[in-house]
């Protein structure tokens, strides 16, 4: 896993910019594995900008978004359809039927999770995943103790993600206790996962992905096991690792050529 440091959230949400960027110049097909929450925001912003001085074209880009509530349409405020399409979609020039977001409303969630499956695999796999993390180490919604070879599924929130996400609704009890997620080993598949986190609050929950055992206790730990995993930090997010100064070091002695 490579961790990049960088000195304050606009230089991290920079750096996951340029991955996507990089990765739609060099495939203009590509298919990109979305994520929502607080985090992404600044790299949307990013893209956003990148698209409208000309350098990102989204024109044929496909995406895939992690995960939705169960029971809120895509017309609801804080269903992540919606936060898609005010954040990113609606500023960028990508085709509205190839933005993909599981179906919060999907009368038969089994056979719609199946369907959204086929649909990555159809459309090649995804190229470059962005993740957040949630505090208790979850990625997309794959809450402490799921199967780290799951697929995209039914899953029920945890009080502490209830807890966390309640900002967006009125009260935890607004937020809605089930949704629809890609799978650990559906994320695992994609072939550059690039995961941000920023802010003190992630401190713990890094630290548990990066430098503790592999365990479905963090389901973000199995990156251990990615081929190909870009975790970008800011200061506060990486406070509690052990080996900060190590990977300071190899980013500063980064050789030009893998350089993005
Ligand atoms: C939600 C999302 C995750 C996200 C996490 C952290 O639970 N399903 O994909 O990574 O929250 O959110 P935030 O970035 O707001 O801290």
């Amino acid at each position: 896993m490579e961790v990049i440091i960088l000195p304050s959230p606009a230089a991290a949400s920079q750096e996951a910019a340029r991955i996507f960027e990089k990765q739609i110049q060099q495939k203009p097909t590509s298919v990109l594995g979305l994520a929502t929450g607080s985090t992404p925001l600044g790299t949307y912003r990013e893209l956003v900008e990148r698209h409208r001085s000309g350098a990102i074209d989204f024109s044929r880009v496909t995406t895939f978004n992690l995960d939705e509530y169960v029971g809120l349409p895509g017309t609801h405020p804080q269903s992540y359809r919606a936060f898609m399409d005010l954040n990113l979609f609606s500023q960028i020039n990508a085709h509205p039927g190839r933005t993909h977001v599981p179906n919060g409303m999907a009368v038969d969630i089994p056979t719609h999770c199946a369907e959204y499956e086929d649909a990555i695999r159809r459309a090649g796999g995804i190229d470059v995943q962005l993740l957040g993390i949630g505090s208790d180490g979850h990625i997309g919604f794959n809450e402490p103790s799921s199967s780290l070879s799951s697929r995209t599924r039914l899953k029920t929130l945890t009080p502490q993600t209830i807890a966390d996400n309640a900002r967006f609704f009125g009260s935890a009890d607004d937020v809605p206790r089930h949704v629809i997620t890609m799978g650990v080993g559906t994320i695992m598949e994609a072939t550059h996962v690039v995961v941000l986190a920023i802010g003190q609050g992630k401190a713990s929950a890094v630290a548990a992905m990066v430098e503790g055992p592999i365990t479905a206790d963090v389901p973000a730990s199995i990156l251990q096991m990615h081929r190909k995993c870009t975790l970008i930090l800011d200061e506060p997010a990486a406070q509690s690792l052990k080996r900060q100064t190590y990977y300071r070091w190899v980013y500063d002695h980064k050789p030009q050529w893998q350089r993005i």
